[in-house]
């Protein structure tokens, strides 16, 4: 067994470094981010929303966006998920969740690299239960990936959505319209509002767009989901909302199709179905 857990280690190492910290090795000893600065993450967040996800998820399709080394994707195949789908765009990342699953015996979980931006493009939709973990605020146009991604969710289905939020909680009902002259609304800090992150934040150039508690609200709401749970500030267990009606301009299908592939960053290639 020792023998079996060094040379697992050393593979393990090979692959790093994790952001994921998985336990694999038939003694589950092994494991790939001991030392993550978030201590053991991210099951020490799953802790606090994973009674929100259905504990059968017998015949359900799942689809993971952003699923890093895989912590989630192996949850979801753990509740009996038929299909588990796993993308990320960092091929690094996938070759972490594809050793991974080999590891855990969960071969059958699919790992694809695609932008977030491309979902509706896969084979197999809609899902039934969607995860969009931790990606968000990676994203140079966030409310396009909410869009799309909102719209790859079967009726009846959820979406699992979590965001880095700053600035404040609180939450204030809003009119649905204001006179040009109203400037003191945008001086409220429950207004919605995004921050901007033109250079990096937590040492990191891709966090680009944080949302205040009241935005992250107002976009999901935005792209025609409700919130049916809060569990903890920055995630959201959503559904769509048969009474919404999409804003103006807010058009999820045709407003895709519409973006160049080289505003996508595609490594998908040209235009159709990705199997
Ligand atoms: C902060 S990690 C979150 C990982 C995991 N979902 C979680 O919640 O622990 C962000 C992940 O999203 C991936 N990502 C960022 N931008 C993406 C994009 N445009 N399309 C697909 N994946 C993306 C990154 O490669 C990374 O694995």
């Amino acid at each position: 067994m020792a023998a079996i857990d060094e040379s697992l280690r050393d593979a393990v190492q090979s692959l790093g470094p994790w952001f994921h910290n998985l336990r694999l090795g038939p003694s589950g000893m092994v494991q790939t981010a001991p030392d993550h600065p978030l201590g053991d993450f991210p099951a020490n967040f799953w802790h606090f929303f994973r009674h929100v996800v259905p504990e059968d998820l017998s015949g359900a399709s799942v689809l993971d966006i952003g699923c890093n080394g895989g912590f989630y994707s192996f949850e979801m195949k753990r509740r009996g998920a038929a299909r588990v789908l796993g993308l990320d765009h960092n091929g690094h990342y996938l070759e972490q969740a594809r050793f991974a699953a080999e590891q855990l015996r969960m071969g059958d979980i699919e790992f694809r690299r695609l932008e977030a931006y491309d979902v509706d493009r896969l084979g197999g939709l809609p899902f039934d239960f969607v995860l969009f973990m931790g990606v968000f605020y990676h994203l140079r146009h966030p409310l396009l990936a909410l869009e799309i991604v909102a719209s790859v969710l079967a009726p009846g289905g959820r979406l699992l959505f979590q965001t880095m939020q700053r600035g404040s909680q609180e939450r204030a009902d809003f009119a649905d319209d204001y006179s040009i002259d109203e400037h003191d609304i945008f001086s409220d800090e429950r207004f919605p509002r995004m921050y901007f992150v033109e250079r990096s934040y937590a040492g990191d150039p891709t966090n680009w767009w944080i949302p205040n508690a009241a935005a992250s609200l107002a976009m999901l709401r935005s792209v025609g989901l409700r919130v049916v749970e809060q569990p903890c500030p920055e995630v959201y267990l959503c559904e769509r909302d048969p009474d919404a009606s999409l804003p103006l301009g807010a058009a999820p299908f045709a407003a895709t199709r519409v973006l160049s592939r080289g505003d996508r960053h595609s490594d998908n290639g040209g235009e159709g179905t990705v199997p």
